[in-house]
């Protein structure tokens, strides 16, 4: 949630930082903008997308090889140019970037204001530049010393970065909440929210930990904490490559990323499954099962899509391993005093690793003594260096604000574990557990044969196009697709659905269907088949249109069905990996055809850092 980009070198700071803002567009989208220290600080900001700031700036002198950018995602003030970062302290002594909420901003804005100050904008990032720079006159010290005073008098959460005019030739970041990265170039350092603004440049790169401040010249990173002392930095290495940031000829980063599915399920099993077929082996995992083999409760914590994941996993550890599972939102279990035991099992399924309300719901958790892992896909993020194990989905970066690939590496990563803790439990026979592992290796190729469909998915999307509201029911283990597709359909184009699981239509959606109502059923031959089938009738009885997601060859759908799209048989506890992704498509063809940008849905962001 808004992305930071900061360049000090002996290259043009602009370019980087724009290409950077690019990059990181899918965090925030609403307004950007840029600093460039160059003797004087020359600032430029403005509502809308980081192209609008681009023409903005194209005519202006942009020169100096120290700079700051920023692109936002409104949390105080609407988006406006004057709410845009960076934002200067009132006399120009100091220009930030901040990613996050500084909750006492008010109370600093109102002792600010009676020592004379004045704010420009409505944010509380100002009221922190200010803050910074009331401390700095006022004692007469270093920036570095003003940056730590005024962020010990912070409550809330910041990742930022800040120029200070009579200290040139410096950045300093820190970073309490929201992430921050730093690349180490040679004689030269990058700043950034994520490393994909700066992983065409050095692959080496220091993540910050909460309460880290850096101080960076161009040849020197001082890391120390807000109290002043002094770290060793950790520098690692990064795996991303550069290629894998563009849209590889697709027209928008989600379809590409739908594309990609059966490399990504390929790929987040790799070195996983045995080459026998017989067995799952989990590194992150061997020092957490035999505390898993030990509790008597599984939690699952996420949001959004990520727990619609949760959902499935649920079904699964159920099935399987026979364990209890509770699926959480992060936001609702941090605020509502839940019970932990220690012998808990928490899982924090998320894609960026970063979700505020994820994050702080764990460290909750932890506190209180559970066990805690992650399902993450983004490496060397906030979650998974918060937990004690975990396994990584590598699904690759998903830039399309709407998650798609990451949700169906989650629901693998949910699988293997499943089915391995039923091995270890010896509740699945072995029979069972060979038999499953055959079918998941199959399932990246019945994903490439789902996508064949696309133009017949394209076709039901064109009739539908315009409706103003949906239905999506599912039951089972295919209710968390039926929420799942029907948070696609309302993210990216704007249409009102709901998802439900198909026997509680009966409780109220029902009384919605008439001939306008699509009503999307997820309905592949499994233990509950014979009573999806009924509720299909329910709703022809009324009128409603039925799109049906069915297993290949079903003539009895097909015939009540006004369209459907086949998918190849598979067992019902890996249907969600398959029936999710006509879905999918299903949402984008109509956000596209409706006019919507796909990949940067209004209000929405990518990386929801604030709670
Ligand atoms: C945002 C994104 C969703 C995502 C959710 C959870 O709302 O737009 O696509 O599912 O956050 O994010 P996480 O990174 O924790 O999976």
């Amino acid at each position: 949630m808004c992305g930071i980009v900061g360049y000090i070198g002996d290259k043009e700071a602009y370019p980087i930082l724009i290409k950077g803002l690019k990059r990181l567009e899918y965090r925030g989208y609403d307004s950007a903008g840029v600093a460039i220290l160059n003797d004087v600080v020359k600032l430029y900001k403005k509502k809308g997308k980081v192209s609008d700031l681009e023409n903005f700036v194209a005519t202006n002198d942009i020169h100096g090889k120290v700079g700051i950018g920023h692109t936002r995602w409104a949390t105080h003030g609407e988006p406006n140019d004057a709410n845009a970062h960076p934002h200067f302290s009132m006399n120009k002594d100091f220009v930030i970037i901040h990613n996050g909420i500084i909750e006492n901003y008010a109370k600093l804005k109102d002792d600010l204001t009676a020592k004379g100050y004045t704010f420009k904008s409505e944010t509380d990032t100002e009221v922190l530049a200010n803050l910074i720079e009331y401390i700095y006159r006022k004692r007469d010290i270093s920036a570095e010393l003003a940056i730590r005073m005024a962020l010990s008098r912070v409550q809330g959460a910041y990742g930022l970065v800040v120029m200070c005019k009579n200290e040139p030739d410096k950045l300093i970041a820190a970073r309490k909440g929201s992430p921050l990265v730093i690349g180490i170039g040679k004689g030269e350092y990058y700043i950034a929210s994520d490393a994909t603004p700066i992983v065409e440049y050095t692959k080496s790169v220091i993540y910050l930990n909460d309460n880290d401040i850096a101080v960076v010249s161009r040849n020197e990173l001082k890391l120390k904490t807000i109290q002043d002392k002094a770290l060793t930095p950790n520098v690692q290495e990064l795996s991303l490559d550069v290629g894998e940031l563009d849209k590889g000829g697709f027209d928008h980063f989600m379809l590409k990323e739908i594309y990609e599915q059966p490399k990504a399920i390929t790929d987040t099993f790799r070195g996983r499954i045995t080459p026998d077929h017989k067995d799952i082996q989990l590194g992150g995992m061997l020092d957490i099962w035999p505390k898993m083999l030990q509790s008597r409760r599984i939690i699952i914590i996420a949001c959004g899509t990520s727990w619609h994941a949760g959902l499935v996993g649920e079904y699964l550890f159920e099935e399987f391993a026979r364990m209890p599972v509770e699926v959480e939102y992060g936001s609702e279990f941090r605020y509502r005093n839940p019970i932990i035991y220690e012998d808990d099992v928490v899982i924090a399924i998320s894609q960026s690793g970063e979700t505020a309300d994820t994050l702080a719901a764990i460290k909750l958790a932890k506190e209180a003594g559970a066990t805690v892992i992650g399902i993450c896909n983004v490496v060397g993020s906030s979650i998974p260096r918060e937990t004690d194990g975990g396994v990584y989905t590598h699904a690759g970066p998903e830039i399309g604000v709407a998650s798609t690939k990451a949700f169906t590496a989650q629901v693998t990563v949910l699988t293997m574990m499943a089915l391995k803790l039923a091995q270890l439990k010896g509740s699945i026979s072995s029979h069972q557990l060979d038999e499953l592992i055959d079918q998941m290796v199959l399932i990246p190729g019945k994903i490439e044969s789902v996508l064949e469909k696309n133009e017949k998915i394209f076709g039901i999307a064109e009739k539908y196009k315009n409706s103003s509201n949906a239905l999506y029911l599912g039951r089972g283990f295919l209710f968390p697709v039926a929420l799942e597709g029907a948070l696609k359909l309302k993210e990216i184009s704007y249409i009102h659905a709901e998802g439900y699981p198909a026997a509680e239509m009966k409780h109220g959606p029902i009384a919605l269907i008439d001939e306008n109502m699509p009503v999307f059923v997820v309905a592949t031959k499994d233990s509950s088949y014979e009573k999806i089938v009924s509720n299909i009738q329910e709703v022809k009885a009324r009128n409603g249109k039925v799109i049906a997601v069915v297993t290949h060859g079903d003539e009895v759908i097909k015939s009540m069905a006004d369209h459907f799209i086949e998918v190849p048989e598979c067992s019902e506890y890996l249907a969600p990996l398959l029936t999710t992704i006509p879905l999918q498509l299903l949402s984008y063809h109509i956000a596209v055809m409706r006019g919507c940008n796909v990949d940067q849905p209004r209000n929405l962001a990518k990386s929801v850092t604030v709670e």
